[in-house]
C-alpha cells in the first residue's frame, strides 16, 4: 500500500476551497492526511475550520517581515515543518518569489478563477464581464515563478449570462473550483500527474481533464 502523502494548505482567506478539498480528502479516503493549515493572515476565517477540525494551523503574517524574500524564507521553513508532499494554494493572496517556488517545483498546486492564459491576476470576473466573453472558468495549474502560468492539471467551463453580475459569476465558478480542485489534487496524490515539456499528463482512463 503506498504510503500517506502530507498535503499542507496555504490560505489568506474565507478557505472555501480548503474546506471542499478537507471534506473529499475524508468521505474519498484519500490516502494522504492534511497536515496543516497555514494562513498569512490572523484574521482568516477559514483557520476556524482548521480549528474546530483538530488540523494542526499556523499563521505566518507578511506584514511581520520585512522583505518578500523574508516572508517566503519563514514560510517556507513553516511548511517545511510539516513535511508536505505536496503544498496547495488555496485562496492564497501572495506573489511568491522564486527561490520560493523552485524549491516546491512539481508540486505546489494552485486554483486560478480563470480560463487560464485568460485573465491572470486579480478581479478575474470583472475582467471576464468586461472582455464579453461567453465562457469563463477556473483552472487547476502547478506553480512557477511565472504568476498564474504554470503547466495546467484541468479546467472547468462556466458559461457567463447576460444577467451576471461580478458576485454571480464568481459564486457559480466557485462552486466547480469546489469540484476540480479536490479532484486534481486526488490524481496527484494518487501518483497520476506528470510534467513532461511544460504540460501536464494524467494518468487516467476516462476523457475527464
Ligand atoms: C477562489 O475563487 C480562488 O480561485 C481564488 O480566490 C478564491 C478563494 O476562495 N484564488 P476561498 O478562500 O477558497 O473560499
Amino acid at each position: 500500500m503506498r504510503a500517506m502523502r502530507n498535503i499542507v494548505i496555504l490560505i489568506s482567506g474565507r478557505g472555501s476551497n480548503m474546506r471542499a478539498i478537507v471534506q473529499a480528502a475524508q468521505t474519498e479516503r484519500w490516502p494522504a492526511k492534511i497536515s496543516a493549515i497555514i494562513s498569512n493572515r490572523r484574521d482568516a476565517e477559514g483557520l476556524r475550520y482548521a480549528e474546530e477540525q483538530g488540523i494542526p494551523h499556523a499563521v505566518v503574517a507578511n506584514g511581520d517581515y520585512p522583505t518578500r524574500a523574508a516572508f517566503d524564507a519563514a514560510l517556507q521553513r513553516t511548511i517545511d515543518g510539516f513535511a508536505p508532499d505536496l503544498v496547495v494554494m488555496a485562496g492564497f493572496m501572495r506573489i511568491l518569489t522564486a527561490p520560493f517556488v523552485e524549491h516546491y517545483a512539481g508540486r505546489i498546486l494552485n486554483i486560478h478563477p480563470s480560463l487560464l492564459p485568460n485573465f491572470p491576476g486579480m478581479a478575474t470576473h470583472r475582467q471576464a464581464l468586461a472582455a464579453g466573453v461567453r465562457m469563463h472558468g477556473a483552472t487547476v495549474h502547478f506553480v512557477t515563478a511565472d504568476l498564474d502560468h504554470g503547466p495546467i492539471v484541468t479546467q472547468v467551463e462556466v458559461p457567463v449570462l447576460p444577467t451576471d453580475t461580478e458576485q454571480s459569476l464568481a459564486q457559480r465558478v466557485l462552486i466547480q473550483e469546489h469540484i476540480v480542485y479536490p479532484r486534481a489534487i486526488r490524481w496527484f496524490i494518487e501518483g497520476k500527474l506528470s510534467i513532461e515539456d511544460g504540460h501536464v499528463h494524467i494518468a487516467v482512463e476516462t476523457n475527464v481533464r
